[in-house]
C-alpha cells in the first residue's frame, strides 16, 4: 500500500515506518495528542496560521512535539493535509523540518513535528523573543545560509522538485543550536519535469509574494527566490515585509530599502537591536544577494543554488554564477500591490496571534 493510500484510509493504526529517505514517522492517536497538549489547551498554543492552530505538547517518553491541528476539515484542508504529509514524509535535509507523524481520526487531521525550542524567525525578529537579543549577526548569517540550503534541496534535489510557496519568517523555525529548519509545505505542489510554472490562486503572505505570483498567480521556483530575498532584508533590518507608516498608509520593505541600497547607505539598513555588531563585508554580500533575489522580473533572479553559492562565498562561484559583478546594474524596484490585495493581507493578519 502506498504512503498516500495509507494516509487517505485514515484511522489510528499502531505502526511506524521508515520511508526511502530514512525518516521514521508514525501515526499518533487523538487520545495521545490530546493528553500531550493538555486537551489542546489555550496555554499550549504556539500560534495560528492559515490552516489551523499549532500546540506545544509532551509525549510519554518526555520528548516535546508541535501539533498542527487543522481548524475546519474542508476538502481544501484535506488536500493540503495530504500534500503536506506526503511531502514531509519524503524529504529529509538538515534545514527542513521533518515530519514526526500524523493523526487522522474522524474529522480530526493533525500533523506532528519536533518542537523547535527557539521557535521561529518571526518571534525573534518581531515577537516576544525580539527583546532578548539572541539573534546576533553570526546567527542571522547562519540562518540565511541554512534556509537557502533547505530551499535548494526542495528545488533541486527533491524528486519531483518542490516549490515551497510560503517562505516567510514564521516558516523558518530555529532548533536548539539556532539552525534554520524550513517548515510548512502545505502550499507546495509537485512540479513535473519540464514544467516551469503553473498558474494557481494567490495564497501566502503579501509582502513576500513575487509580483508575478501576487498579480497573475504565476508560480515557479523563482517565486521562492523572491520571497527569500524579502526574508533576507527582514533578517538584516528587523523590519516587517509590510509596515503601517500612518493612517491608511503601508510601505513594503523593498520601498524602504531601495533608496538606502541605491545611495549605498547600507549601515543604516542594519537592525538597531544589533547595536552595530555586524560584519560590514557580510552585510554588503547579503544586501547584494537580497537585491538580486527581489527583482521584479523572475528571469533576472538567480536560482536558489546560485544564492547558496553567493552566500557561502564559495571560491568557485565565479565559474558558476554570472551574478557577482552585477551590483551596478541591479537596483531594488518596489512592487505596488493593488489595494484589493493589501486589504486581503489585513484580513490574513487578523487571524494570527
Ligand atoms: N515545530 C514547531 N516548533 C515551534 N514552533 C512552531 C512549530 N511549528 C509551528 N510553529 C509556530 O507556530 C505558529 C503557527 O504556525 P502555522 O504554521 O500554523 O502558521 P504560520 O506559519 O504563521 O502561517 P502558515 O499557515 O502560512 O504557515 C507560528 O508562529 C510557527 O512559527
Ligand atoms: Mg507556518
Amino acid at each position: 500500500m502506498s504512503f498516500f493510500r495509507k494516509l487517505c484510509c485514515g484511522g489510528a493504526h499502531n505502526w511506524s515506518m521508515t520511508d526511502r529517505s530514512g525518516t521514521t514517522w508514525r501515526i499518533f492517536t487523538l487520545k495521545e495528542l490530546s493528553t500531550a497538549t493538555n486537551n489542546f489547551n489555550y496555554d499550549n498554543k504556539l500560534g495560528e496560521g492559515g490552516f489551523g492552530s499549532v500546540y506545544w505538547g509532551q509525549i510519554w517518553d518526555g520528548s516535546q512535539i508541535a501539533v498542527k491541528r487543522l481548524k475546519v476539515f474542508t476538502t481544501t484542508n484535506e488536500m493540503a493535509f495530504a500534500i503536506e504529509v506526503e511531502i514531509l514524509g519524503r524529504v529529509k535535509h538538515k534545514n527542513l523540518l521533518s515530519l514526526r507523524g500524523y493523526c487522522a481520526e474522524g474529522q480530526e487531521r493533525l500533523i506532528v513535528y519536533d518542537y523547535m525550542p527557539n521557535l521561529s524567525l518571526l518571534s525573534h525578529l518581531h515577537g516576544q523573543q525580539s527583546v532578548e537579543g539572541l539573534l546576533n549577526w553570526k546567527r542571522r548569517m547562519n540562518v540565511a545560509i541554512g534556509s537557502a540550503e533547505g530551499i535548494e534541496y526542495l528545488h533541486h534535489y527533491a524528486t519531483p522538485h518542490i516549490i515551497h510557496r510560503d517562505i516567510k519568517a514564521s516558516n523558518v523555525l530555529l532548533d536548539s543550536n539556532f539552525e534554520a529548519q524550513v517548515a510548512d509545505f502545505g502550499f507546495a505542489k509537485f512540479i513535473p519535469d519540464g514544467v516551469t510554472h503553473v498558474t494557481t490562486r494567490v495564497k501566502g503572505t503579501l509582502g513576500y509574494l513575487a509580483p508575478e505570483y501576487a498579480m497573475w498567480g504565476k508560480v515557479s521556483e523563482s517565486c521562492d527566490v523572491y520571497s527569500f530575498g524579502i526574508l533576507l532584508l527582514e533578517l538584516i533590518s528587523g523590519k516587517k515585509p509590510i509596515e503601517k507608516i500612518g493612517p491608511g498608509r503601508k510601505r513594503t520593505i523593498v520601498e524602504w530599502a531601495a533608496p538606502l541600497v541605491y545611495q549605498e547607505r547600507l549601515r543604516e539598513m542594519v537592525d538597531p537591536k544589533l547595536e552595530e555588531n555586524f560584519d560590514e563585508e557580510e552585510l554588503r554580500k547579503v544586501v547584494h544577494v537580497a537585491t538580486l533575489c527581489a527583482q521584479n522580473s523572475p528571469e533576472n533572479r538567480p536560482t536558489i543554488r546560485e544564492v547558496v553559492l553567493l552566500l557561502k562565498d564559495d571560491p568557485n562561484r565565479k565559474s558558476t554564477s554570472d551574478y557577482d559583478h552585477q551590483t551596478d546594474r541591479v537596483k531594488l524596484e518596489a512592487v505596488k500591490y493593488n489595494d484589493e490585495l493589501l486589504e486581503a493581507d489585513d484580513e490574513d493578519a487578523s487571524h494570527k496571534q
